[in-house]
């Protein structure tokens, strides 16, 4: 199968609108004007998890997505009942499914399919039946990888968290490492026919490399972008992410 050299499609998560929405209990700011003024910025598409505690993304921010914004939505969740009922009558763009803790501050670590396969591969039917392009966030595991295709998911998205924080601590030859490892992972789940995203903890100093695997075609990236809206705004902050991403898919 030849490797897309299309334009890279950037994600913006934007549940941590309403982290900052919820700390105060206003209805300010708002994730969907969030999710339209990243529209506005070029994304190309916004991606929102909805937790089983609700701790940011609420069921009406689900609705108000799905109604609102003009790109696809790719609906962040944990493969429980409740949440496949949710996706069943949204009917987003996208499902990710993701691991989920209750205490844990952010997704760690990936969905282990390999471990659970038989279940998903019941829980993705009906989503794909009803058009929903289902995405397994998962590590470069080959076994995650090869579990994911055997059960009809379309997409992987590949976990770069453990890489993101190896670079951040200035652990550059593990960080090299672990880009080889996902790097591998990529190559082997576009030749299974999977797409490839990736994110987790990505920001401009590390972007670039993730941004230059071919077979990757999306990019989610959230935290940081949000955070950086405070200092750029959020369509300047976009704006700056997509060029990064251009330049590394260039070179
Ligand atoms: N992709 C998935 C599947 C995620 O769970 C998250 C975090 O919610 C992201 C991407 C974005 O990660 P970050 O907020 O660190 O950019």
């Amino acid at each position: 199968m030849a490797i897309t050299t299309a334009k890279l499609r950037l994600g913006v998560n934007i549940d941590h609108v309403a982290t900052l929405r919820n700390a105060r209990g206003s209805a300010w700011p708002d994730p969907l004007r969030a999710a339209l003024l990243a529209e506005a910025a070029g994304a190309d598409g916004i991606t929102a998890h909805l937790r089983e505690d609700r701790r940011h993304i609420r069921d009406a921010d689900m609705d108000a997505l799905r109604a609102g914004i003009g790109i696809p939505l790719n609906f962040e969740c944990g493969a429980t009942a409740e949440m496949q009922a949710i996706a069943l009558r949204l009917r987003p763009h996208a499902v990710c499914l993701v691991p989920e803790k209750r205490e844990e501050r952010t997704t760690e670590g990936g969905l282990d399919v390999a471990g659970d396969e038989a279940r998903l591969k019941s829980y993705i039917a009906p989503l794909r039946e009803a058009g929903c392009r289902v995405s397994m966030f998962i590590s470069h595991d080959p076994r995650q990888i090869e579990a994911s295709a055997r059960i009809g998911a379309a997409v992987v998205e590949l976990h770069t968290g453990l890489y993101s924080d190896l670079h951040a601590e200035g652990r550059e030859d593990e960080a090299e490492a672990e880009l080889n490892a996902l790097r591998a992972g990529a190559a082997l789940a576009h030749s299974l026919g999977l797409e490839v995203h990736a994110g987790h903890g990505l920001t401009y100093d590390n972007v670039t490399p993730i941004a230059a695997i071919a077979q990757v075609v999306e990019l989610n990236i959230g935290h940081f972008l949000i955070g950086e809206a405070v200092f750029l705004g959020l369509g300047p902050a976009i704006e700056e992410m997509r060029r990064l991403m251009d330049l590394a898919r260039a070179g």
